[in-house]
């Protein structure tokens, strides 16, 4: 495949020349199964970074300069670096890469290793195993890089990737030319997550490798962490929000609801007949069941909805096996209530049932036998539960 690392550079005269000899040399000679490209985005660095490119690019056919930018942030370079690749170049998988020798060249066969594994975006990793970031760092921008990391995955309810910031990553085009219409905006940290975000939001598999951070040791940062905390924070929040107004459990929720009004009416209805309020309860429950396997089915699993005849004739037992738990939840705590509080307390613990106990036990219920949402290890599926 046509591999293209893309090296964003702003006043990295002193740096870029390493990287590229050390490319050149040390790692390109040694990947045999790709064709090596190296391409240099930069946006018109006062110290005349481009020139020392343009010079190299007579020694080598497979380096590329793409100069004369206007510094619009890391984002907007890297969106013009992959449009180049892909459209001029013919790029097929693409590096992001720092000029300043923060991410060891000599890591790039490993990343290369996972896309051919068939990973479609492979993330370079500092905080898992075998991974780093600088011992040097003051303790502001370690504060910045661990919590916004942490941050960014507890909003996001995604555990599963360590390094959410990073810019050390490989990823097919395919990744590229899907996301990049929603990318244009994004700067610095904000364009690392939002790429990474869109990429497993559409399902694209993601690899990590780990890396060690190196901190630069010529030249200055041009990103300053707390310049992006706040545009940072108002995409994760508002991403997440989103997700959840599009995700299956609001749609669950309001099944749900619409299911509890049933079952209250019913509770109402048959202790007026003169019924004990579990048995009441109990059968405002079965009532449900029904609006909640048809709702649910046609509107929020409906990506996964079941429509073979036969395949219901299957399922509905099963849903009624699943509700059945419910019931029994719903009618041991309405039994409770009614020892303790007497029945007057039934809508009061019929709403502490299905609050508590009936929601978390259905909805895993629904994601892993019924709908067959939820398919990997127990644990990531505990994590996407709110998702
Ligand atoms: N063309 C262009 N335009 N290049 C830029 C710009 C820009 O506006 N801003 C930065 N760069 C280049 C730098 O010259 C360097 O090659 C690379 O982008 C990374 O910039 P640094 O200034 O070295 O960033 P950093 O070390 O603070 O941040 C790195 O680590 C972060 C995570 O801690 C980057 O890898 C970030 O992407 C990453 O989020
Ligand atoms: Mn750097």
């Amino acid at each position: 495949m046509k591999v293209i690392i893309i090296i964003p550079t702003y006043n990295e005269k002193g740096n870029i020349e390493r990287l590229i000899e050390i490319l050149q040399n040390d790692v390109f000679p040694n990947i045999k199964n790709h064709q090596m490209h190296i391409l240099v985005v930069d946006d018109s660095s006062p110290d005349k970074t481009a020139d020392v490119v343009e010079q190299l690019t007579k020694k080598y056919k497979n380096l590329h300069l793409l100069n004369n930018g206007n510094k619009l942030g890391l984002g907007a370079a890297y969106v013009r670096g992959m449009n180049t690749a892909i459209e001029k170049l013919g790029a097929e998988v693409m590096f992001e890469m720092d000029a300043d020798l923060s991410h060891d060249p000599k890591k790039v066969p490993e990343f290369l290793q996972k896309i051919d594994e068939g990973y479609d975006m492979v993330i370079g990793t500092r905080y898992s195993q075998g991974g780093s970031i600088p011992s040097n760092w003051g303790i502001i921008r370690k504060i910045y890089s661990v919590f916004g990391n942490l941050l960014v995955k507890a909003i996001l309810m995604r555990f599963w990737i360590h390094d959410w910031t990073g810019g050390f990553r490989a990823l097919r085009k395919e990744v590229f030319l899907k996301e990049k219409k929603e990318l244009t905006s994004f700067r610095g940290y904000t364009f690392q997550v939002s790429f990474l975000h869109k990429a497993v939001r559409d399902g694209f598999k993601v690899a990590e490798v780990p890396i060690h951070f190196t901190d630069r040791t010529l030249g200055r940062s041009k990103i300053a962490p707390k310049e992006y905390i706040a545009e940072l924070l108002t995409y994760v929040v508002a991403a997440r929000f989103w997700e959840l107004v599009y995700s299956p459990f609001l749609k669950y929720a309001i099944t749900g609801f619409t299911g509890y009004i049933i079952n209250a009416v019913g509770l109402e209805y048959f202790y007026r007949q003169g019924f004990h309020p579990s048995i009441a309860g109990a059968i405002g429950a079965e009532l449900s069941i029904i609006w909640n396997f048809v709702i649910n089915n046609f509107w929020a699993f409906n990506q996964y909805k079941i429509t073979n005849p036969l395949k219901i004739l299957v399922k509905f037992p099963q849903f009624n096996l699943v509700s059945f738990g419910s019931l029994i939840i719903i009618s041991a705590i309405l039994a409770v209530g009614n020892y303790f509080f007497g029945p007057a307390s039934r809508q009061i613990f019929l709403v502490i049932a299905i609050g508590f106990f009936v929601i978390p036990y259905s909805y895993s219920m629904y994601n892993i036998f019924i709908w067959k949402r939820w398919h990997i290890s127990f644990l990531s599926g505990l994590q996407k539960m709110v998702g």
